[in-house]
């Protein structure tokens, strides 16, 4: 029997996490994979279908609510203005809301290593055994900083005992709260009416809830959960790192099983919310960000950073960041191209070594190959864009676009002034500045004619290795006699 849908989950993100020593993020918004620490736990929480989601919010909350209305606007923020601990917080929650009745889970927002999965598990573990509270649990090498659980003779859990409460014996438990709890919704209420702050830190602690409900008869479980590795909770920037690469392994072995090849696992990072098709190849120094989606048979890497970026099939881009750009199929991209968000590289385009574009859309088959930039530009098909050509779009007070058309060859060192059109078939000769449009198969040449000034090296240049190089070429030639 699959378990059924909790009635309430409850973030708790509310606390400082003073170990971060974070002054311009909150401890929960950092960020890992693509995601800050409270949203991978919401994600988790809305994989169950909970009818109410529910974070508890305090330090640094205008920031907290506004991060969760951008990423998860279905929780509803719940404010602990002071934070006098976690049993507080959620007694907050139920002074907010009202009595919720039927399951309630609670979850740690400083866990982003959480699954869904575990907590499915944990729901069917409450409900198969019946308990008023299941608690999930890890054997730990070393649990220090944990609350410890104390088991009864009968397996189930009699306290959890907080590090700095523990006796010698206590600390030497190596079962451990994660921080993630089922409880029976009613009896939640009641109990955390009776919790004291009769303790070290002098907080509200969720924890002592446990030992309340067996006084009164109820029985608390523990689910172990044997697959937990990585800090349970980041509490400073070291599990922060800790936490991302596992993370970052889970997310690059996903992939890989589903047939994409990560040539060097160590240093490619990739967002949660990426996707990739079967057969994309990412190589070494790779990061793939946001809403990056690559395609079957695409080659992305060395050295790329992708945000929000879609790369088509069979493409190749090496060394390159783009932001918000479209990568056509088969377009080459790089090495060294920096491509901003509104690029759209049709199918076979190329934007090549040093080129940056910026709010264009370049034609299938059209080629950008070398030291070029171009911005607020449309290029048509079958176009091909010289070296080290630039558009100029600005001013100084208005951007203005250009339009090159179909099969037009613009000469290398062109400066496209705009707003200018080119016609279809057109070309423009090197070092041309185009500030007049051109028309359909003309030529445009707008640069000034070169002038020789004859013997001027030899005349003022006297004595110089150029004028000695001049004077033995021309005397070769008069010997050849031409
Ligand atoms: C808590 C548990 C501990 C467990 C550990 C797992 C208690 C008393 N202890 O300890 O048994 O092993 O998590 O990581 O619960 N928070 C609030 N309001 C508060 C205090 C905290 O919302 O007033 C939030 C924090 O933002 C955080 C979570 O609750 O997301 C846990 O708080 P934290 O202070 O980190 O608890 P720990 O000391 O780690
Ligand atoms: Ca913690």
């Amino acid at each position: 029997m699959s378990p059924s849908r909790p009635a309430a989950v409850i973030v708790l993100a509310a606390g400082e996490g003073t170990r971060m020593k974070s002054r311009k993020v909150p401890k929960v918004l950092h960020e890992l994979c693509g995601r800050s620490m409270v949203g991978h736990v919401l994600a988790a929480a809305r994989d169950l279908k909970p009818q109410r989601l529910i974070a508890v919010v305090g330090h640094d909350r205008d920031k907290v609510i506004a991060h969760l209305a951008e990423v998860e606007p279905d929780a509803l923020p719940v404010t602990q203005a002071e934070q006098n601990g976690t049993g507080h917080a959620v007694r907050m929650v139920l002074e907010a809301v009202g009595a919720i009745e039927g399951t309630v889970l609670v979850l740690n927002g400083d866990a982003p290593l959480l699954r869904g999965d575990v907590l499915h598990e944990l729901l069917a573990t409450h409900e198969r055994e019946g308990n008023a509270a299941t608690i999930l649990t890890a054997d730990v090498p070393d649990p220090t900083g944990y609350g410890r659980m104390i088991r009864a003779g009968d397996g189930s859990v009699s306290a959890i005992v907080e590090e700095k409460d523990a006796s010698a014996d206590e600390r030497a438990i190596t079962e451990i709260n994660i921080g993630m709890y089922a409880f029976d919704g009613g009896l939640l209420g009641a109990a955390l009416g009776k919790v004291t702050t009769d303790n070290v830190k002098g907080e509200e602690y969720l924890t002592d809830v446990v030992t309340i409900l067996r006084d009164s008869g109820h029985r608390v479980g523990g689910a172990l959960d044997r697959r937990w590795t990585g800090p349970l909770g980041v509490n400073d920037r070291v599990q922060l790192a800790e936490a991302r690469r596992l993370m970052n392994d889970r997310v690059l072995e996903t992939h890989m099983r589903a047939g994409v090849t990560i040539v060097d696992p160590g240093s490619t990072w990739i967002d949660v919310q990426v996707t990739l098709e079967a057969d994309a190849l990412i190589k070494p120094g790779t990061q793939l960000h946001g809403t990056t989606h690559i395609a079957a048979g695409a080659e992305v890497g060395p050295g790329c950073t992708l945000t929000d970026t879609a790369v088509g099939e069979d493409a190749v881009v090496v060394n390159a960041v783009c932001d918000g750009a479209e990568i056509g199929p088969e377009v080459s991209v790089g090495p060294y191209a920096y491509l901003r968000p509104g690029t759209k590289l049709g199918r076979k385009a190329k934007a090549g070594t040093y080129v940056e574009m910026k709010n264009a859309v370049v034609g299938a088959g059209s080629k950008v190959p070398h030291l070029s930039y171009v911005g607020d530009a449309e290029i048509g098909e079958g176009s091909n864009i010289g070296a080290a050509c630039v558009f100029v779009n600005y001013d100084g007070v208005e951007k203005r676009k250009s339009v090159v058309g179909d099969h037009v060859k613009v000469g290398s060192d062109n400066m496209l002034v705009a707003p200018v059109n080119i016609g279809d078939g057109a070309y423009t000769a090197a070092g041309s500045v185009i500030t007049n449009d051109v028309p359909p198969g003309a030529m445009a040449v707008a640069r000034s004619r070169q002038r020789n000034v004859e013997g001027w090296v030899e005349r003022r240049r006297a004595g110089t290795p150029s004028a000695e190089a001049a004077r033995r070429a021309q005397e070769q030639q008069s010997e050849r006699g031409d």
